[in-house]
């Protein structure tokens, strides 16, 4: 992998922000400064998390030990919460729908990691590596049906249709990555139609039950921001695989190329390639197992042909329609670290 200094997002998103995106301040936006006004919700959310998966199963309370002991970002409760802060009147059930997402959210990071065949997941052994891919399966479920019937017992109709909606355009999203015939064809069109499902659409999700249990009259706004935010963060997460390494993410680096996964910043660089890059890239794809050295020189091929610089404008621009679908919200502390999250998302390392 390229050092993480030498093609950081931070120092490459700088150069590459377009005009008329509203600068952000120098040092970068940490995610403690996003959390600031839902810290303690944070670690009610942490609490809820284990009251709702606790099992006397001794496999289940394993797995499920090892799970929650991972350091997540807690990114999808925290917008969660702050969405519903934002008029500052938050339901209390905000904060175990906040859990309810992060659940999904590690259901769904459980399936991934056994389908991508990932073996790091914040820094520690995903479950596929630690025990079996059936075991992934199966605790995947779990989690999700845990999750579901938490929804259940509060009896929120309105907050399990926008969740089950979401987690099916999440299925589509996962789905669609593994059933496209020629991953050399898909398209920026395609991409931005499978992170809308696969990622987004949560992130909407998230926000939107968020308002639900305090700002319902900003429900379609938070809804929309969420959504626009999901865009800028999977196009970050996309570029990070390219850019950074397994000890700054805590996930492995160059996993998307060697997956076969057509990304932003392959798909904005193959459009400037000649026959000869084209051909390196399509030697790649072919190869039944790529080499450490193969996926090294097309990573320095993608960067060469601009592909991160273009998927950080891209990024750039989804954020900045984040930054408008929350402009007419009052000014509360919730509101100004949904902006703060904004940068954050752009700036973030992992
Ligand atoms: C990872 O999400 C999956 C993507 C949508 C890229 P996060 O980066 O929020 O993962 P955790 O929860 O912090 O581990
Ligand atoms: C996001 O895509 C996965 C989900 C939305 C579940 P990735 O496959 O890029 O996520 P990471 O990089 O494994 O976290
Ligand atoms: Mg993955
Ligand atoms: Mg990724």
């Amino acid at each position: 992998m390229l050092p993480a200094s030498e093609t950081s997002v931070a120092s490459a998103e700088g150069s590459a922000r377009p005009s008329g995106i509203r600068s952000r301040p120098a040092t970068a936006v940490s995610l403690a400064d996003v959390q600031g006004p839902v810290r303690e919700g944070l670690e009610q959310v942490k609490r809820e998390l284990r009251r709702i998966v606790d099992d006397d199963s001794p496999l289940i309370a394993g797995v499920s030990d090892h799970l929650l002991g991972m350091k997540g970002k807690l990114f999808r409760p925290t917008l969660v919460l702050l969405s519903s802060a934002v008029v500052e009147h938050p339901e209390p059930t905000a904060t175990t729908l906040a859990a309810v997402l992060e659940l999904m959210h590690l259901a769904t990071l459980v399936h991934d990691d056994a389908v991508d065949h990932s073996a790091l997941r914040r820094g520690m052994p995903t479950l596929n590596a630690l025990f079996s891919h059936q075991i992934s399966v199966i605790a995947g479920d779990f989690l999700y049906l845990r999750a579901l019937r938490e929804l259940a017992r509060l009896g929120d109709l309105q907050a399990l249709r926008v969740l089950t909606e979401a987690s099916v355009e999440m299925t589509r999203g996962e789905l669609r990555q593994l059933a496209y015939a020629d991953p050399l064809a898909f398209g920026e069109r395609d991409y931005e139609a499978l992170i809308g499902a696969k990622t987004a659409s949560l992130f909407g999700a998230a926000c939107e039950v968020g308002a639900l249990c305090g700002a319902p009259e900003f429900r379609s706004q938070l809804a929309r921001y969420g959504e626009r935010l999901g865009m800028a963060f999977q196009v970050i997460d996309d570029v990070l695989d390219y850019t950074s390494d397994h000890q700054v993410t805590g996930k492995p680096g160059g996993l998307d190329l060697r997956e076969r996964k057509m990304t932003l910043p392959l798909i904005a660089a193959m459009r400037e390639m000649g026959p000869a890059g084209r051909s390196r890239v399509e030697g790649l794809f072919a190869a039944e197992a790529p080499s450490d050295g193969d996926i090294h020189d097309v990573i320095a091929l993608v960067a060469e042909y601009g592909g991160i610089e273009y998927a950080l404008r891209r990024g750039a621009q989804y954020a900045q329609e984040a930054e408008q679908a929350i402009a007419g919200l009052p000014a509360t502390p919730a509101r100004g670290a949904l902006h703060r999250a904004i940068g954050y998302v752009l700036d973030r390392r992992s």
